[in-house]
């Protein structure tokens, strides 16, 4: 079984790997995937992030006993399970804030978070889903249910108990 971690930037994925990989797990990033595939990164200014063909990140088999993939773009690779890991619009805002990103980016990327992008990419790549919000969960319980899932323990985990749309009313 492989598992990706993926969830909007911020939202606790790197983490949440380095708590796995303390615990003896294998974590692979999808930056480490990109680079030993040589696939194409594309730089775009607009979104000031890089863009990579992820029809071709879905075509590299994922060797070895990795079990889990971490990262925003891991949700395209040839895993079983996505877990898109949550987090509060308001908290996710303070956390890019703190990263320096430009407010373009930051709305982008909370916009993102509310408007369930990632959740929606994921469920439509017809794998299992689960979804852990992680507002006001210790990285080290969010560890904790990635390893429940492994373990086939997963309740309160289906996917769609996020909401965040009452946050859009607070917008002007
Ligand atoms: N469970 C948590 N509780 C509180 N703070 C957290 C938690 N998880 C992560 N953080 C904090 O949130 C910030 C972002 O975490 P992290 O770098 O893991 O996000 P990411 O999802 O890997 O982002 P990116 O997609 O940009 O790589 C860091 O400052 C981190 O310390
Ligand atoms: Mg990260």
């Amino acid at each position: 079984m492989k598992i990706a971690i993926t969830g909007t930037p911020g939202t606790g994925k790197t983490v949440a790997a380095e708590g796995l990989r303390r615990k003896g797990f294998e974590v692979m990033s999808v930056e480490q995937i990109i680079e030993s595939h040589g696939i194409e990164k594309e730089y775009d200014e607009a979104s000031d992030s890089y863009l990579v063909d992820t029809e071709e990140l879905q075509r590299i088999p994922l060797e070895g006993n990795t079990l889990f993939i971490e990262g925003h773009l891991s949700h395209y690779t040839d895993v079983d399970v996505i877990v898109v890991l949550r987090c509060h619009p308001a908290v996710l805002r303070e956390r890019l804030l703190e990263r320096g990103y430009s407010e373009k980016k930051l709305t982008e990327n909370v916009m993102a978070e509310i408007l369930d992008v990632i959740l929606v990419e994921s469920l439509i790549r017809g794998k299992k889903v689960y979804e852990i919000n992680t507002t006001g969960v210790s990285a080290e319980d969010v560890v904790g249910k990635l390893v429940g899932i492994t373990e086939g323990i997963t309740d309160g985990l289906s996917p769609g108990r996020v909401d965040w749309s009452e946050e859009m009313t607070s917008w002007d």
